[in-house]
């Protein structure tokens, strides 16, 4: 059985990836490709690196059980929460988008630091 938190990440990348794929079939219906930046990032971020980080869990179970792991999660997807719409808005240029951009961004970045620091430690 794939640990818990393996499965929160893969079911939630899935659903990064359905809403990525919809956006970017949404622009090729449109022939408009502003929002493209937004779609790539979801699909890079929502879908390939979080779906990673729940197959890694699914290799290190003893990595996956402590608390650091389900932290990391929220904080992953706090930060996809906040980065992609930031982007989505930056990109339209609506005002609040670069702030939320630039907090969700760093919000990631601190999701991977902590994946880091669960896969560097013994
Ligand atoms: C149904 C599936 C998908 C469709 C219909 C789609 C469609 C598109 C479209 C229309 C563009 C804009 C092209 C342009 O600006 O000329 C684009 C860009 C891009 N897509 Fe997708 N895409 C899909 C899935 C994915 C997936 C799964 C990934 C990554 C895992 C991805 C990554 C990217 C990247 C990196 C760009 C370039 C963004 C940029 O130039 O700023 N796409 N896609």
């Amino acid at each position: 059985m794939m640990p818990k938190i393996s499965q929160w990440f893969i079911k939630s990348a899935i659903i990064y990836l359905i809403i990525g794929m919809c956006g970017g079939i949404l622009m090729g219906m449109k022939q408009d490709f502003t929002l493209a930046p937004a779609h790539a990032h979801l699909n890079l971020i929502g879908w390939v690196t979080l779906a990673l980080m729940g197959l890694y869990y699914n290799v290190h179970p003893l990595k996956a059980a402590g608390s650091l792991a389900r932290i990391q999660f929220w904080v992953s997807t706090v930060g996809v929460w906040i980065m992609i719409p930031g982007l989505a808005l930056t990109l339209m240029q609506i005002a609040p988008g670069e702030l939320l951009t630039i907090l969700g961004s760093i919000v990631t970045l601190a999701g991977v630091v902590l994946f880091a620091i669960n896969v560097f430690r013994d």
